[in-house]
């Protein structure tokens, strides 16, 4: 059956993947990007975010069968929060209206395995308080330092991860019937990592952040194929769920023992 689906980030990488995907599938694709795009809009602001909504819903004639968020840059300056942070969760919270009309409507949002390395838990809990404003405060306060800069994109990723998890059992989410879940890619050969990938010693720096033990760095297609199913009606039951697609990464810095430190007392 074909569904509707919107996709932000569109124009490059992962987002160009996906929809490709999805239009080689026969799906409708409405793309979201700040060019290329049946939809050209800035997912950085607020109003940018609520025009893409509207105009993303307008084209779907009101029903909207899934939102693939992939839209993110990685730079460390305060906007990498608006996009990352702010653009993903208050697109598809503006999608609501739209994917509750559908009758198997899913959200996935792209975060990365960068939500498991260090972060400014002052800025993730900023995040997650919906203050746009004092998130960006305190990311410009660590854009001013080179070490503390590096920090933000793994918070906009760490805070899209517990983001997800906490509002994916929500009424809103799982009372409406919206599966909602994450993706967390390791070293994908998009644009986004070409200046990484460029040089030896970034490449050592690289590897030792992200040890990628199966089939090393990953085409942007190995993070579609897995969106596109969660994003399908197949897809019933998984909530909150953060799905680490990284060549292993998340097995061997966290290793074999996530669960003992959160053992539950019944
Ligand atoms: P990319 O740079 O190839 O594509 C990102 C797309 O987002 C671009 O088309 C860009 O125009 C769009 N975009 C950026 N700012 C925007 C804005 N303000 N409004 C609307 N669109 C905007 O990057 P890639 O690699 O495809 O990344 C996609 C997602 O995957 C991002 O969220 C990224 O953080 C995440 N990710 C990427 C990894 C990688 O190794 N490439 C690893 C883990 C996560």
């Amino acid at each position: 059956m074909t569904r509707t689906y919107v996709v932000t980030g569109s124009a490059s990488g992962i987002g160009a993947a996906t929809a490709r995907l999805l239009r080689e599938r026969g799906n409708v694709v409405l793309g979201v990007d700040l060019h290329d795009a049946d939809i050209e809009a800035d997912l950085s602001t607020p109003g940018g975010r609520a025009a893409a909504a509207a105009e993303a819903t307008e084209h779907a004639g009101g029903t909207v069968d899934a939102v693939i968020s992939c839209a993110g840059i990685a730079l460390p300056i305060a906007k990498t929060v608006s996009v990352n942070f702010f653009g993903m969760t208050g697109f598809v919270t503006n999608m609501l209206p739209a994917l509750r009309k559908s009758s198997a409507p899913r959200a996935v949002l792209v975060s990365s395995m960068a939500s498991l390395h260090p972060n400014s838990a002052e800025l993730v809990e900023a995040a997650l308080s919906g203050d746009e404003a004092k998130a960006l405060a305190i990311a410009e306060g660590l854009a001013a330092d080179e070490v503390t800069g590096n920090l933000i994109y793994a918070s906009t990723k760490r805070a899209i991860s517990r983001w997800v998890r906490r509002v994916s059992v929500s009424e809103d989410w799982a009372g409406s019937g919206i599966p909602l879940n994450a993706v967390g890619p390791g070293i994908v050969l998009t644009p986004m990592t070409a200046d990484l990938r460029s040089d030896p010693a970034s490449v050592e720096m690289v590897n030792q952040m992200v040890p990628m033990p199966l089939h090393y760095h990953q085409p942007p297609e190995s993070i579609a194929y897995l969106l596109i199913w969660l994003a399908s009606e197949e897809n019933t039951h998984m909530a909150g769920q953060t799905i680490y697609c990284d060549g292993g990464s998340d097995a061997v810095l966290r290793g074999d023992d996530i669960w003992s430190k959160y053992e539950l007392a019944f």
